[in-house]
Order: C-alpha cells, then structure tokens, then sequence
C-alpha cells in the first residue's frame, strides 16, 4: 500500500514542462494506482506566488516543484531551506512534512552531477571546467562541481557583472575564474584547456546553429566531455558539433530526469526507473 500522493509544478509560463509525465511514469511503476497520485501543473504569474503559496498550504498539497521565475521567490513562503538550496540560493523542490512545515530543497545540482558520473562515466575530480553562462543552471552547476572535487572552473559570460555576482554570492573561496565572452581569445584558451566544458545558457534552444554566440565552440576536440544543458532538442548544435570533433557528448534530459529523481525520492523515498524515464520523455520529445 501507498501512501496517495498531490504535487504539482508551479512556473511562468509552464507549458511544455515535462515533469508531470516523468514523475506520472515514476509512480506508476512504483505501484501507485491512478487515483492515489496526481501532478498538477499551475502557471502562476510572479505577482500571485504569495497567494498560491496560501493555497498549496491550505490544500495540504504534499510537495511541489519550482520552475522559472520562482527558483528565488518562492524562498521567503518557506518554513525551512536545506543546505544544498542554501548553497545555490534557490530552490526546485518542496517537501510537506507531517507537521505541516514546507521545506526547500534544491535537486538541480544531484541532478547535473548525477547525468556526469552515471551517463557520461567522468569524474569532475581534479578536472578544469568551462562552464558557458552566469543565470540559475550555472548557478547550480559550480557548486556541484567544486564539491565534486574540480579542480578549477572558469566562468565565461556575456555579461562578466552576473559571472561575478555568481562567485561573489558563494561563501567560500573556490577555485573559480570569470571571464567576459568579449574577451574572446581568453575564453578560446579557457576553452581548449578545459577537460569539460558546460552550456548554461539558452543558446541552441531553438536548433539554430547559434554556435558562433560561445567562443570556443569550433576549438573543442577530443578527449573533451562537452554537457549541454538545453535539451530541445535533444542534440544541440553546439553537442552536433562536439561530436564531429570527437568529443564526449551528455545532453541536458539526463540533469532533468536525474533531479527528479531526487526530488521523487525526497517526497516518496522511492526511486525513479530511470531508463523508462528516458524512453517516455524521448518519445514526448519526439512529437
Ligand atoms: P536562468 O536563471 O533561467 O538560467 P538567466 O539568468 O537569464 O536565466 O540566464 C541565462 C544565461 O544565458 C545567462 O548566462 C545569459 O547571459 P547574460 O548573463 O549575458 O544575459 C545567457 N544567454 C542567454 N542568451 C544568450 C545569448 N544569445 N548569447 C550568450 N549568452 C546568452
């Protein structure tokens, strides 16, 4: 017997968000029957987080996941924050325990960790990192890899103000450098020093090949991990490119189904049947 599960994600706008159909397929093959688990999708505008959050008290709603814009915001209706979503100042999860309080957590970081060691078998330890872009994935990111054991990570940006504003917020002194994507022949060196090289930015969403915004893209070679964050499409033109060169490829469905995951396990202690994840949402990719 399970215990009958509510969840939802909340964002704007929601739209296309894949969670409802990878957290459905998880509770069903963890023996939940239909009407013992529902995930709802609630597209809230900024100006209504607070009043939802009353809602989703009200209702008694056990847990929620956050989406863009309200990673941040949606801190202050909290009752508690864990110390990974302390780390990245943000939070996607909300666990409801007996007593009512909401927690945050934060999976983004497992997640995006979890895609390199278990999909594309690296170990960040003692790797240099390029990291492309400053906004919520980076964020998450760097964290994940200098507590992995990086040895360095470079940051490199369009605006260099957000890439400091990222290192400035994490409270320790880490092995990290910024660089502005204007200095283009610094990160082209950044670039080709690098073990491992990560997009965080919305570049390649739209399948146009929007390579030539991240400098660097034409110097990756093999022996290098390149990781995607964008998974629409699934190859991205930078991850194309990649692997014409020789390079290692992990696109950015594996960081989603992996923070999940956590996020499933957190709620329910359960795990997710990851390779019928994989095919349910490759499939809903594909239409
Ligand atoms: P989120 O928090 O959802 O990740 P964000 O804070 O807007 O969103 O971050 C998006 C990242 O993609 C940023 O690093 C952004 O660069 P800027 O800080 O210069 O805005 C980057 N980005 C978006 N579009 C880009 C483009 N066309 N070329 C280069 N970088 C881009």
């Amino acid at each position: 017997m399970v215990k009958p599960l509510a969840l939802c994600i909340i964002g704007h706008p929601i739209g296309h968000s894949l969670s409802p159909l990878m957290h459905e397929v998880a509770a069903k093959a963890n023996g939940y029957k239909e009407d013992e688990f529902r995930y709802e999708k609630y597209d809230v505008p900024p100006l209504e987080l607070a009043a939802f959050m009353s809602k989703f008290r009200e209702w008694g709603m056990n847990g929620m996941n956050i989406t863009v814009p309200h990673k941040v915001a949606v801190m202050e209706f909290l009752d508690a924050i864990s110390p990974d979503a302390k780390v990245i100042g943000a939070v996607n999860t909300v666990a409801r325990q007996n007593d009512g309080r909401l927690t945050g957590h934060n999976t983004d970081g497992y997640g995006f960790l979890t895609s390199i060691t278990e999909n594309a078998g690296t170990d960040p330890a003692g790797k240099k990192v390029l990291i492309y872009g400053a906004g919520g994935a980076a964020r998450a990111a760097v964290p994940a890899l200098i507590e992995a054991g990086a040895a360095n990570v470079v940051i490199a940006n369009r605006t260099l103000a957000k890439a400091e504003e990222l290192i400035a917020r994490l409270d320790r002194a880490w092995p990290l450098a910024t660089i502005a994507f204007e200095d283009a022949e610094s990160v082209i060196k950044s670039v080709k020093g690098a073990d491992i090289i990560v997009n965080t930015t919305s570049v390649g969403m739209t399948g146009a090949d929007e390579t030539r915004e991240l400098p660097g893209a034409g110097d990756i070679r093999e022996g290098q991990l390149v990781v995607d964050i964008v998974y629409k499409p699934l190859e991205t033109p930078l991850l194309k490119k990649a692997r014409a060169a020789g390079a290692k490829t992990l696109d950015g469905l594996w960081m989603l189904i992996h923070q999940g995951a956590r996020a499933f396990e957190i709620w329910t202690g359960m795990k997710f049947p990851v390779p019928e994840i994989r095919r349910a949402l490759e499939a809903e990719l594909d239409e």
